[in-house]
């Protein structure tokens, strides 16, 4: 007898279809899984054995084949057991085929039939909507994200008796019902507590308004990274398009399944032992999404820049310039997108008070120059607003705070964002100015004539790149948006300038 049902495979954040097709005859008893299988999926014959022993089901000795379509695709991980089994049992008679049609069934099976999480639970209810299911069959522990995608009806499995009780009407379980979202802020660190340093808060606001790059430069102490932790208040929630795609990104790596769509922008502040694989994502077997994709629509910091390995700063390169990074195995590319604002904070010098007004710097010459030559031009080049940081003073410290709240801030940020989401339209991920192309700045970045003869000696007064001055246009286009302007004047393209302060050197 033949039976089929429909599963699904991880593939990058997203889930690919999969055709499960038991075949069962009589003859010498074996059982065999064909179809592209890596070392998971084969291990899954006897997994799927015991589990229905375990829960009491008969398996008459017979030939089995197990054949997994598409056959070209390479099938990983364990999202299959759940699905084979069904199969099975339906191929020897223990349910019927069309109790397994239009639905879709994944999980991971334990030797005594319960039902294991898999990664990426949100992936598979997306592609079950796309495939016109009728209903998905996840882990329990999936539920909760799948049924917070919403249009598609979920039903959490505990073990495979429970399934085939579902399935088959014995005992029909109810669908998941999605959690209110998760956007109970926890208690804000507010910008007003920070005091003075309004340079670095301005450099703040311009970075949560166009998701511009960022660098703080400044002695030990003067509130860098007091000020870092205060932007992911500053940034607006997340889309619903934007929730789903980071929270399939964080299924997939986290320990454990999410328990709904992710309503706040991710801030990622990975260790600076990070190893690169950790940081941009890959490693051995099934990819796994690095802290450049945990990170995407929201927030990597990277404080005390110059402590992370060169190695690890460099292949930062390829997910700032595209937004996404590809991973190429066994003939297949997969993609992980990877669109973040990059937050860095550094000391000028190794002692950290060069260009310090209150202390005299120890460094050597030779030292400081070592320091500085582990962030490379490139990478430097790629950080749209460099910004010094000053010490502040004792008067300024223990004064009242006079600053602007959070509340304040971030409102402004959020109008500027509105403006930028009606520039790009739909259907983009982080639609604000710091993803604009190179031709993109020509249509949306009109300069008058005043702004454009102060950009053009800039250009040439300070040796800028290309790719920096590509970076001034997008910068001044959000000071622009933050004042509300549609042509950029030469107050903003020359507010933009002042921060490309490190492609001058930096001699504080
Ligand atoms: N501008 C400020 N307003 C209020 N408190 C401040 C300010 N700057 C520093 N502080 C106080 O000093 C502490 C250290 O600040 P922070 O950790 O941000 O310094 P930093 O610039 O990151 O230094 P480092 O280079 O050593 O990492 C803060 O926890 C805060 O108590
Ligand atoms: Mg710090
Ligand atoms: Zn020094």
């Amino acid at each position: 007898m033949l039976a089929q049902c429909r599963t699904a495979t991880p593939w990058g954040i997203d889930a690919r279809p999969v055709r499960i097709e038991v075949d069962v005859h009589h003859g010498l008893p074996s059982t065999q899984i064909v179809g592209l299988p890596d070392a998971a999926v084969r291990e899954s014959r006897e997994r799927v054995r015991s589990a229905i022993r375990n829960c009491g089901f008969e398996l008459p000795p017979r030939v089995v084949i197990i054949n997994l379509a598409p056959a070209d695709l390479r099938k990983q991980g364990n999202h299959l057991d759940l699905g084979i089994a069904v199969a099975w049992l339906a191929a020897v008679g223990h349910l019927t085929q069309a109790r397994l049609d239009g639905r879709l069934v994944v999980g991971e099976l334990g030797l005594d039939g319960t039902v294991r999480p898999v990664r990426g639970g949100l992936a598979v209810a997306d592609l079950a909507h796309r495939l016109g299911c009728r209903e998905v069959l996840l882990p329990i522990a999936n539920a909760a994200e799948a049924a917070a995608y919403g249009r598609v009806p979920v039903v959490g499995i505990g073990t495979l008796g429970e399934a085939v009780a579902h399935l088959t009407g014995v005992r029909p379980l109810a669908c998941a019902v999605p959690e209110p979202d998760d956007d109970t802020a926890p208690p804000v660190a507010d910008l007003a507590e920070v005091r003075g340093q309004q340079g670095a808060k301005r450099a703040l606001e311009i970075a949560a308004a166009g998701g511009h790059n960022l660098l703080f430069v400044g002695p030990p102490g003067c509130g860098k990274t007091l000020l870092a932790r205060r932007l992911p208040d500053l940034l607006p929630p997340l889309t619903r398009s934007e929730a789903i795609e980071v929270t399939k990104v964080h299924s997939l790596a986290g320990d454990e399944p999410p328990a709904g769509l992710l309503r706040r922008r991710p801030f990622r502040s990975p260790h600076p032992g990070v190893s690169t694989a950790g940081l941009i994502g890959g490693g051995a077997g099934v990819p796994r999404p690095g802290e450049t994709s945990l990170a995407h629509c929201g927030v990597l910091f990277l404080d005390e820049l110059p402590e992370y390995k060169r190695d690890a700063l460099e292949a930062l390169r390829q997910p700032l310039e595209e937004g996404r990074l590809t991973i190429v195995r066994s003939r297949a590319r997969l993609t992980f997108p990877a669109r973040f604002s990059l937050l860095a904070a550094m000391n000028p010098c190794p002692c950290g008070h060069l260009g310090d007004e209150r202390r005299e710097c120890r460094c050597t010459p030779t030292q400081i120059e070592r320091y500085r030559a582990r962030l490379s031009g490139p990478l430097l080049d790629r950080i749209d607003l460099h910004v010094e940081v000053a010490a502040v003073g004792l008067a300024e410290l223990t004064a009242a705070p006079t600053g602007e709240t959070t509340a304040v801030v971030a409102e402004r940020v959020a109008a500027a964002r509105r403006v930028q989401a009606e520039r790009f339209g739909d259907g983009v991920a982080m639609p604000v100015n710091a993803s604009l192309g190179p031709a993109d700045l020509e249509v949306h970045c009109p300069l008058d004539d005043a702004a454009e003869r102060l950009l053009t000696s800039a250009f040439e007064r300070l040796a800028l790149s290309a790719r920096a001055l590509h970076r001034v246009l997008k910068v001044a286009r959000t000071i622009a948006d933050l004042a509300g302007a549609r042509d950029l004047a030469a107050s903003h393209v020359a507010e933009a300038i002042q921060y490309r302060a490190l492609d001058r050197g930096l001699d504080l």
